[in-house]
This record gives structure tokens, sequence and C-alpha cells, in this order.
């Protein structure tokens, strides 16, 4: 595990848009992991304005999303589809048909649920998957549990991740209760994953999943069997 500690935000954005950057030029036609949550955004600005200024080209890039709530259309602008389009992809030149992200909508949601795993699997499996944390340890969605979940999965979020996420929301009603989340597999499946963290909040939580017991109940935990974690944090 590597763990780069950076001075502020900025740092951290630019540290992690290195990482993803270099992904892209070593391999154009990459399959990267995206993720959702407020954390990523810088980093997805300096992609944005990386490729604004022609250092990197998206146009063979392939993306998964981690997870999706339930019951939000794409273009509902809580829902993960429209935030990747607004933060990302309406700014670089990815084929949108390239783009993925689970539905939330689907009338047969387990049929969505294997279908987005045999989508990883048909692409060959992640290359780089990028990962925020929950402050209760989630990943994606994976909620704590009493065992880890390896496909994806429908999901009934805790109250920490409705009371946490309330803030994109009118109230706390508003927060759809379920979501659809790529399960551990696939992300322990992939070659790298790069985990961003930043605040003084997400210091606990953070030790404790990279140095605890390894444990369903703090899900992030898992991360430290990979044999390919970089993390990049900041207080
Ligand atoms: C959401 C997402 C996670 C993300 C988490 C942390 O719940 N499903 O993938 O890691 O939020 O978000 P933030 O970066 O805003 O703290």
């Amino acid at each position: 595990m590597r763990i780069i500690h950076t001075e502020n935000y900025e740092q951290l954005s630019r540290q992690a848009a290195n990482i993803i950057s270099a992904q892209i030029i070593s391999k154009p036609n990459c399959v990267l992991g995206l993720a959702t949550g407020s954390t990523p955004i810088g980093t997805y600005k300096e992609l944005i304005s990386r490729f604004e200024n022609k250092d990197i080209d998206f146009s063979e890039v392939t993306t998964v999303n981690l997870d999706e709530y339930c019951g939000l259309t794409p273009d509902n602008d809580q829902s993960y589809r429209y935030f990747m389009n607004t933060n990302l992809f309406n700014h670089v030149n990815v084929d949108m048909a390239k783009t993925n992200v689970p539905s939330g909508i689907a009338d047969d949601p387990q049929a969505e649920c294997e279908r987005y795993d045999n989508l990883i699997e048909s692409l060959g499996g992640i290359d780089l998957q990028l990962l925020g944390i929950g402050h209760n340890g989630h990943i994606g969605f994976n909620e704590p549990d009493d065992k880890f979940t390896k496909e994806t999965h429908i999901v009934k979020l805790g109250d920490s991740t409705i009371e946490a996420n309330s803030r994109f929301f009118d109230s706390y009603d508003d927060v759809p209760k379920s979501a659809i989340t790529m399960g551990i597999k696939a992300i322990m499946n992939a070659k790298k994953v790069l985990l961003v963290a930043s605040g003084k909040d997400k210091q606990e939580i953070l030790k404790k999943s990279l140095f605890g017991p390894i444990t369903p109940n703090v899900p992030a935990s898992i991360l430290q069997l990979h044999p390919d974690l970089t993390v990049v944090e900041c207080e």
C-alpha cells in the first residue's frame, strides 16, 4: 500500500489526477472505475483541465461507475449519472456510449445487477478503480454488514449514509433509501485501486480501514488485501 499525504485538497486533487492521467496515457483504451461524492470533484476538474491542455485523451476510455441511487432517473440532478455527466463526461471527449453507471430504475433490479457484473467482466475488468470512503467505511455503497457482498447488489442505505448524503438533498426524507452498488469482487479485481480521502473527519475511518482488522463492518478494510492500492489523503 502506498499512502500519499498531501497538504491540502488542491494537492490531493492534482496527485489523484496524475495517477489517473498516467493510466490513460499508458493505456489509452483503459477501463476506469469512477466514483461520486464530493471528494473526487477536484480530481475531475484537474482531469478536465488536462484534457483541455491536450495532455490526455478520453476517446478510447471506457468508464464504469460504482453505484447509483434506486428510483432516480438519469436526468434527476441528484442521480449519480447526472453527477458524472456534469462533473466530467460533458467536459471531455469520452464516448458517452462507453460510459456506464448502473441503472437505479430498472424494472428488474436483480437482472440489472447481473447485467452490470457481466458488463465489467466482458470489458476484461477494471484497470484503475477510483474510490472515496464514507464515514462508516463504505466504498461505493458497500455498507457495513456481517459479510462482504461480492456481486453488484441492491443495498439498503444506513442511517449515517443517508444523514451524510442528505446535504445534497432538500431534506433527509428526500434521500433515496436504497442504492445499487458494484460489489467487493469487481473492486478487488481492479488492477489498481486509488482511494481519495479529504478532511479531518475522514482520518479516523481511514486509519481503521487501512490498519485495523479486516472486517465487513468496515468495508474499506478489505482494501488492505489489494496488491496495488494507492491512498491519497489530506486533513
Ligand atoms: C457516497 C458514495 C461513495 C462516496 C461517499 C463519500 O455515499 N456512494 O462512493 O465515497 O459518498 O462521499 P464524500 O466524498 O462526499 O465524502
